[in-house]
């Protein structure tokens, strides 16, 4: 994701809005911006997007204004940072509370049930990864999924059976 493309998700209409951006602007906060913060700021960052882009790292070594060299240092070191999607699609299933009680739970069951694979895993042809996160910071819209880089609100199963569907018939 570029710069130009981070700023338009962040100025993003509010129906389909993208607020991972100000879930990480808050969790920079919380942490008062602080470097030694870094594994916390990477580790939300991974959660929100999947994975840790080469610009989402620049705009976390901005934010906490630390070396870009220290930030992809650490980022690369530990093992749980993933630098890269893994399939060529991600699905991410918000299992935070105000998602969890409209129903991501039966979300992510259909997303497992159509991947033929669980959380965290891709599937064996590489064309989807699942994911969950805790909450991608959209709560009005739950229940949410990101679809790559869009965030789709009141997702029903049949919806993200659908979505996923087409991503599994498409030729690669
Ligand atoms: S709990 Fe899902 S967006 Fe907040």
């Amino acid at each position: 994701m570029s710069n130009t493309e981070i700023e338009t998700a962040k100025k993003a209409e509010p129906k389909a809005v993208d607020n991972r951006f100000k879930y990480l602007d808050r969790a920079l906060a919380k942490h008062q911006f602080r470097g030694d913060a870094l594994i916390e700021v990477l580790h939300t960052a991974q959660e929100l997007f999947g994975f840790l882009s080469q610009d989402l790292l620049t705009y976390i070594s901005k934010s906490l204004k630390l070396p870009p060299s220290k930030v992809y240092g650490v980022a690369t070191f530990y093992h749980f940072f993933s630098l890269k999607p893994k399939g060529e699609h991600t699905v991410t299933v918000c299992m935070g509370t105000a998602c969890y009680v409209k129903g991501a739970g039966e979300l992510l069951a259909a997303a497992e049930h159509q991947c033929k694979c669980k959380a965290g895993e891709t599937t064996a042809d590489g064309k989807v990864s699942i994911q969950s996160a805790r909450c991608v910071g959209s709560c009005g819209i739950a229940p949410v999924v990101v679809y790559d880089n869009e965030v789709a609100p009141v997702v029903t199963p049949e919806g993200i059976t659908s979505r996923l569907q087409t991503w599994l018939e498409a030729a690669s």
